[in-house]
């Protein structure tokens, strides 16, 4: 089989990613986003989202085309987001997709969001090994999968937050303290001057009887919530933002570590806008280290949500023959693995 030359689709959320991928290289892509324009509802929402990758399709498909030095005669393949995410998102993203994949009389593959994460790291780093841990931490995500042959669908979801995102409790503790959004590299900037053991904050469910993969960080948001109420006089923000980020930091090492060393996994793999933290990749790589384990983190251009992660895995699915999908394919906001 020649290389095949993939195009892969994102619109799950607030960004509209398209990238071309060929043979696990990224030839070009593209990504505009609609963050801006969801700021002053307090959260992103699925009808302004949808209508702005409708906006924004044809644009970033031509960008990534023109980046990549391709035509879409020259795509074998079409590769799309079918689910997890917004409704509205996704229907915008996957009808593009098979619009696409009609005008170029080529395949479709409907893919799965977070298997998405984990397959952009070939871009960068080669081949993923036969068994790996993931850890997707970003501002929507805060998951752990057990990852095997991406191809064969060899993915597992060992667990997930049951209330906020580490990105998210970033950003709730950056606006308590009075840092601006988006809280993460704020928070990662104010940590420098603090000492990560002012403050003894809480590490959500790391107790002996606690769920091992499931996380919690609502409860964390809270104790810093607390702690700034009973203080007295100006709040030491370096202080607050190092123990904060420290405990996050020791949760999800632990948790991560933990997984992999069950899985039998001998690389972690972190992914997710969290994984730009300094001490979160500090503190992963040290335990890492400590435990005979290799940690891949794809560079964080890649990290976050983009059309290239769905084009690497649609490239993974059409080299090892698997059957694409039919044109009438649905998308699924609620997709497991
Ligand atoms: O993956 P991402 O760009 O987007 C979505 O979640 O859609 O992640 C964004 C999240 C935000 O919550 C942001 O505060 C967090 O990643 N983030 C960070 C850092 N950079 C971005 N969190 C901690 N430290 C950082 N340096
Ligand atoms: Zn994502």
């Amino acid at each position: 089989m020649s290389t095949p030359l993939v195009l892969g689709i994102e619109t799950s959320c607030d960004e509209t990613g398209v990238g071309l991928v060929s043979g696990g290289v990224l030839l070009g892509d593209a990504l505009a986003s609609s963050m801006d324009e969801h700021a002053r509802f307090g959260g992103v929402v699925p009808e302004v989202a949808a209508r702005a990758h409708l906006e924004a399709m044809a644009p970033m498909v031509r960008t990534a085309l023109q980046r990549a030095e391709v035509d879409l005669a020259d795509v074998t393949a079409v590769a799309v987001t079918a689910g997890p995410g917004l409704s509205p998102a996704l229907q915008v993203g996957l009808a593009a997709g098979k619009a696409y994949a009609l005008a170029a009389g080529v395949p479709l593959y409907a893919v799965h969001h977070l298997a998405g994460h984990a397959a952009v790291d070939v871009l960068d780093h080669g081949p993923l090994p036969e068994r790996c841990v993931a850890l997707i931490v970003s501002g929507g995500h805060t998951s752990l999968l057990g990852v095997g042959d991406l191809a064969r669908d060899e993915v597992v979801h060992l667990g997930d937050t049951v209330d906020d995102a580490a990105g998210e409790a970033f950003d709730k503790v950056a606006r308590l303290i009075g840092l601006p959004y988006p809280g993460g590299p704020a928070i990662d900037r104010a940590a420098r001057e603090g000492d990560p053991h002012a403050i003894a904050f809480p590490r959500p469910l790391t107790g002996p009887s606690d769920p091992p993969w499931t996380f919690s960080f609502s409860g964390l948001k809270t104790a810093v919530a607390r702690w700034v109420e009973a203080h007295d006089g100006p709040i030491p923000i370096p202080d607050v933002a190092a123990s904060f980020q420290e405990a996050v930091a020791d949760t999800l090492a632990r948790k991560a570590v933990a997984a992999c060393l069950d899985q039998g996994a001998d690389t972690l793999l972190m992914v997710g806008g969290v994984a730009a933290n300094s001490r979160v990749r500090g503190l992963v790589e040290e335990r890492c280290a400590a435990a005979g384990l290799t940690l891949r983190v794809p560079p964080i251009r890649l990290c976050t949500d983009n059309g290239a992660m769905i084009a690497a895995l649609g490239d993974l699915l059409v080299r090892a023959d698997v059957e694409p999908d039919p044109l009438d394919v649905a998308a699924d906001p609620r997709a497991r693995l």
